[in-house]
């Protein structure tokens, strides 16, 4: 998979930035959501994190946010959205099956994954569940953005419910799930129906 966005970042050609952005306030509202539910930002993993859109958007929040990307060239764009931002964020190379805490940190709160467990093998999912909970509260939760199984053709993403999320992720239940939007989206990925899961461990 990181072939694949090696040479989409290489091209220059990153759909998911303006599928990211017309999805905001959807994802917003999962944010408040946690937030309320752990009384105000705290500290965020943003997993898969690209250019870092989200990553510093949740920095705009209030959340000591680390995003990782496994793409040197993602990780550039993102460090230069935070710096032209003007946000609190670090940003590192890494890769979610194999997480360095001594780079991304630990005790993540909230674990944001928009758009990479979804086109990981099962083997990695398994290796990204163990390697993401490891550096993360007991007490966090995760929001992820998933294709429906299949919905994915070609080069897109295979997809994920939250079957497979649980599977990975051991000692996560996902507690709500609903349609990301897709309005304005070439037909492609409207067709891969995104969905929003908001997950809890213990
Ligand atoms: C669909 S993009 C989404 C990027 C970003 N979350 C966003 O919404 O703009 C998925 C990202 O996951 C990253 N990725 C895929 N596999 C990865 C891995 N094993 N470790 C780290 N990043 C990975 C890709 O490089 C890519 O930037």
């Amino acid at each position: 998979m990181s072939t694949g966005y090696a040479i989409a970042y290489a091209l220059g050609i990153t759909p998911w930035e303006r599928a990211g952005e017309a999805g905001g306030d959807a994802l917003d509202k999962l944010i408040v959501r946690v937030e309320h539910e752990l009384g105000g930002p705290d500290r965020a993993l943003d997993l898969g994190c690209g250019s870092g859109l989200h990553t510093v958007a949740l920095a705009r929040r209030g959340w000591q946010v680390t995003g990782v990307d496994a793409i040197g060239k993602a990780v550039r764009s993102a460090q230069t959205r935070i710096a032209e931002s003007g946000v609190d964020a670090a940003v590192v190379r890494g890769d979610v099956t194999n997480l360095d805490p001594a780079q991304v940190g630990t005790g993540h709160r909230l674990l944001l994954d928009i758009g990479c467990f979804h086109g990981l093998s099962d083997e990695q999912r398994a290796r990204m569940g163990r390697s993401a909970s490891a550096v993360s509260a007991d007490d966090a939760w995760m929001i992820m953005l998933a294709f429906r199984p299949g919905g994915g053709r070609g080069p897109l993403p295979r997809g994920a419910d939250d079957s497979a999320i649980e599977s990975a992720f051991a000692g996560w239940r996902v507690v709500d799930a609903e349609p990301a939007p897709t309005d304005g989206m070439p037909k492609p990925l409207r067709k891969a129906a995104p969905m929003f899961y908001l997950a809890r461990r213990g």
